[in-house]
């Protein structure tokens, strides 16, 4: 069986993006893959946190991914920390990656200015690199924001296998076409974020009816009337669409269609009231996985079942790089 792994961060928020650019991905290719989902903590303290809010942001995360349609029977759901090979293989990868593909990385750049130029943010990409290769995977699914990562861990195989001989394949990004990157109701130029400064910036999964139904209502929208799907004339409308599309199946054509002469009004409420009718049953599963120890279990089992797999590979790399047993 092909494997898939991908990787995500307990850092609150959990927003309509993540679940179109990248977990709805993970719940449906369950049927075709072994399937490794790390919450990645480590790289959550690469900005600081609160402790007290990155124990609860974690835990919520991973009922969320399970009310999302992770099932702990098919996938490994755990969490990055409880994994120490993940820093080991890291390390080594780390003395492989020139300090200058470091400083370029997008993400770097821009959350320096928010949190600071720390090595922990700077060594951000090492790690993720390490989180990938110790499972083999084939493809890892992640919006288009994650692509620079992925091609730095592409390289970073390719560097180590010539230097040490074959051990890595290079995994495959796997991207949504449509949903990519989904951009923020406020701000249609730029994505949507879960430490964007407002909160009307995006629809959170856990949101209310009536969150949802006030952020859409003043969502940002274009200067004219029509519900017409063209990215760089209309992008806040387009940006929309994409999201009703994503939810109700239908495509940008038959939206428009449905649309004809009718006003961004009733677009948006049709919208509000759609993610209303979807996202109320994961939040009714998450409220029920939130009650008992299930998920702590869930995360136990998801570590013994991962670790297997990391010790394997950290010890064939190892050898390879000429560290005694
Ligand atoms: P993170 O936690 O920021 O986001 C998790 C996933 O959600 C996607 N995403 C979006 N997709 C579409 N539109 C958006 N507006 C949007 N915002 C976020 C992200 O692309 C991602 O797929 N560095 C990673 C976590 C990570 C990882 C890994 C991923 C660590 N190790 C190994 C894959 C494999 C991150 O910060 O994702």
């Amino acid at each position: 069986m092909k494997v898939l792994l991908s990787g995500i961060q307990p850092s609150g928020n959990l927003h309509i993006g993540n679940y179109l650019g990248a977990i709805k991905q993970w719940v449906e290719l369950q049927k075709s893959y072994r399937v490794f989902i790390s919450i990645v903590d480590l790289h959550a303290i690469t900005v600081p946190q609160d402790p007290r809010e990155l124990r609860k942001n974690t835990l919520e995360l991973a009922a969320l991914l399970i009310a999302c349609g992770i099932d702990p029977k098919k996938s490994v759901l755990f969490l990055q920390s409880h994994i120490p090979a993940h820093i080991e293989l890291g390390w080594i990868l780390n003395t492989l990656t020139p300090v200058s593909e470091l400083e370029r990385m997008t993400q770097f750049k821009e959350k320096k200015e928010r949190a600071g130029a720390l090595a922990g943010l700077l060594n951000y990409p090492w790690l993720q690199a390490a989180d990938i290769l110790l499972y083999r995977p084939d493809v890892v699914p992640v919006g288009e924001d994650q692509l620079q990562h992925l091609e730095f861990t592409r390289t970073l195989a390719r560097k180590f296998n010539n230097r040490f001989g074959k051990t890595f394949n290079e995994p495959k990004a796997l991207i949504p076409k449509e949903t990519a990157r989904i951009m923020g109701l406020d701000d249609p130029t730029k994505k949507m974020s879960k430490s964007a400064p407002s909160p009307n910036n995006y629809i959170g999964l856990l949101d209310s009816p009536e969150e949802i139904r006030r952020k859409i209502k003043i969502a940002v929208t274009d200067s004219d009337k029509e519900i017409r799907y063209d990215i760089k004339t209309k992008p806040a409308i387009s940006n929309l669409m994409t999201i009703y599309s994503a939810f109700s199946e239908l495509s940008h054509g038959a939206i428009e269609k449905r649309y004809q002469n009718k006003g961004y009004a009733q677009f948006k409420n049709d919208l509000a009231e759609l993610l209303v009718k979807k996202l109320m049953p994961i939040q009714q599963k998450y409220r029920e996985l939130s009650r008992g120890k299930k998920v702590i279990k869930i995360l136990q089992d998801g570590a013994k079942k991962a670790s297997l797999v990391a010790n394997k590979t950290l010890l064939e790399v190892k050898k390879k790089v000429g560290l005694l047993q």
